[in-house]
């Protein structure tokens, strides 16, 4: 890998902005490279509270362009009436820490009034594929998202942005957006990162208590155990067994879906599916989801007569 950025037995504290203006004025710095030559920006939008997930896209950020920018910004807009909004663990100091430890240029760490200097009377909206799934659980929240992630990408115009699979349902409607909007980024998809025991690593895991954590691993146990199947109904039978025999999970929703419209697949459907997993553990709200591989159930109507060879 070839990279114009500073090792990290060099590191620095990043610029942090905080306002509009010192966002203008390290994004210029940043952009000029030596000799005037424009360098490249990769943008990894965050709520903080950071953990090893938010630190692997940083680096695939690094592997990306020339200069890595990081948002920490707890987005009222995305939190519902009664959401974890106020109780939203806020651990700046440590963000600052990990973003420097990962070789991190600038991070945008605004208050909400420089967001929304006035609550905005025009926003973004995910349509059907926002209302799906955690849309339908949590209305608003994706059209929250997208707003925010808009005005980030309008305010830091970086050439590529990094997001997290872990989050699969908002990937998918920024990759949509970007391609229906004709926002000129290019949006990248990184892979989870999981505890030791499959846990995918969340901000919000540090809410729960031993004995929720351990219920809570029959999520990706779950997921594992369907995505060794490749009919659509043995998939979603085998991920519903392990979630039934677990009492300390209120499962929201188990679903299989396409990989890209994330409609509702059936034994029909072959290819690239998603196996998507819901479920409170307590009063925490948690999510994970595997890639599956489907074969299509087609009837096998034989050799036709005369191509036999
Ligand atoms: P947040 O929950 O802080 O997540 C920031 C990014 O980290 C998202 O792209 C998310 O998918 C990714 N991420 C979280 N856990 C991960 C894990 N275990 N492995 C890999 N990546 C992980 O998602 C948001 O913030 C907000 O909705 C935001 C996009 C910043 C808009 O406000």
């Amino acid at each position: 890998m070839t990279s114009q950025r500073v090792s990290k037995t060099n590191v620095t504290t990043p610029v942090v902005a905080r306002s509009r203006g010192e966002l203008a004025k390290g994004l210029a710095a940043l952009r000029t490279g030596p000799n005037g030559v424009r360098r490249s920006i990769a943008f990894v939008p965050t709520m903080g509270a950071m953990h090893e997930g938010h630190r692997a896209l940083m680096r695939r950020a690094g592997e990306l362009a020339d200069m890595v920018v990081v948002s920490v910004f707890v987005n009222p807009l995305q939190f519902g009436a009664g959401e974890d909004f106020d109780a939203y663990p806020r651990t700046f100091e440590a963000d600052l820490a990990a973003c420097r430890d990962e070789d991190v240029a600038l991070v945008f760490a605004p208050t909400a009034d420089v967001i929304y200097p006035q609550q905005p009377k025009v926003t973004v909206q995910g349509g059907q594929l926002g209302e799906l799934l955690e849309g339908a659980s949590r209305p608003g929240h994706f059209d929250g998202v997208l707003t925010v992630v808009t005005k980030l990408f309008n305010l830091v115009a970086p050439d590529v942005a990094v997001f997290g699979e872990k989050d699969y349902q908002q990937l998918a409607l920024i990759r949509q957006m970007v391609q229906d909007l004709d926002i000129p980024v290019h949006v990248v998809g990184a892979t989870t990162v999981r505890e030791y025991d499959g846990l995918a690593l969340s901000s919000r895991n540090r809410y729960l208590s031993d004995d929720e954590r351990a219920g809570a691993l029959a999520l990706s146990r779950a997921l594992r155990a369907g995505a060794g199947y490749s009919e659509a109904a043995s998939v979603v039978s085998a991920a519903q067994a392990i979630l039934d025999a677990e009492p300390r999970l209120r499962v929201d929703y188990l679903a299989l879906v396409d990989a890209d419209t994330l409609e509702i697949v059936d034994d029909q459907h072959g290819g690239a599916a998603r196996l998507l997993v819901a479920a409170y553990a307590g009063t925490t709200r948690l999510i994970d989801n595997i890639a599956v591989t489907l074969s299509a159930n087609t009837i096998d109507l034989g050799t036709p007569i005369g191509l036999k060879e």
